[in-house]
């Protein structure tokens, strides 16, 4: 069965946050709510990139996951017209790999690679699902944030636990004082605002709309590997964070791309 805690931040921590926030109002939907902020924050190195992708690859091959070919096009093929790979280009399918501008990408960062989506952004591509794979090393999460639109489930595929911690949103887009309830492999569980629900490998969640949300690998367990499926993924503009983030972040390139992410394809 899952297994829930209730975390409490601290008084000072809170103090510190309403200080940014405030700092970072007129950027902001809400005074407590942070969409793709740019942030002057330390550009993401590429060759912490490019090493990311070349472990979360290694992570993959190790649980038996499979990718496919285009996850191992290098930078230079994309640099040869051809319009064999539009959808990949229009709907951001591959590699993605970010620090939302926290500078401490072991700490606040991922790196995944989107198998599948649709777009409405340009005409052609119906598709209402998306998937995709994140690799999970130790210490390393995405900020808590929620979707308006998306809804998706975040399953354990293997290697050690995903924890999830939830918290529902009231009416004003702020974080509620109130449990909400999810599916666990679909039973129903209730969930204390701030309660973590621990996932091993086989099992997943269902992460409704305006569902404050973050997972990571748990500590002493090892690396994991995640999937999230789920509806469309606009990552230009469905994530609301609750602390300032941006969501593709300036690269500082300081070694040779040796792969394209899933924004910066160009454009032939
Ligand atoms: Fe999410």
């Amino acid at each position: 069965m899952p297994t829930f805690t209730r975390f409490a931040s601290s008084h000072s921590t809170k103090a510190k946050l309403h200080e940014i926030r405030i700092k970072h109002q007129r950027h902001c939907r809400r005074d407590w709510l942070f969409y793709n902020l740019k942030m002057k924050s330390t550009p993401l190195k590429r060759s912490v990139i490019n090493r990311s992708i070349e472990e979360a690859k290694a992570a993959f091959q190790q649980f038996g996951i499979h990718l496919p070919p285009f996850a191992f096009r290098q930078a230079q093929e994309w640099e040869q017209p051809s319009a064999d790979a539009d959808e990949i280009r229009d709907c951001m399918l591959g590699w993605d790999a970010t620090d939302f501008g926290s500078g401490r990408f072991e700490q606040i960062g991922r790196t995944l690679f989107t198998l599948r989506n649709g777009t409405s952004r340009k005409p052609g591509y119906p598709k209402v699902y998306a998937e995709k794979l994140l690799f999970d090393p130790e210490g390393q999460r995405a900020p808590a944030h929620f979707h308006h639109a998306k809804m998706e489930d975040i399953c354990c595929r293997a290697g050690g636990n995903i924890l999830v911690q939830l918290t529902g949103v009231n009416a004003e887009d702020a974080p509620s004082d109130q449990p909400i309830f999810a599916k666990v492999d679909g039973v129903r569980v209730q969930v204390e605002p701030r309660g973590i629900i621990r996932l091993r490998p086989g099992m997943s969640v269902c992460i409704p709309p305006r569902t404050i949300h973050q997972f990571w690998a748990e500590e002493g367990c090892g690396i994991a590997v995640s999937s999230e499926v789920s509806s469309v993924c606009d990552d230009w503009s469905d994530n609301f964070f609750l602390e300032p983030a941006e969501r593709f972040p300036k690269i500082e390139e300081d070694a040779a791309r040796t792969h394209y992410l899933c924004h910066e394809y160009p454009t032939l």
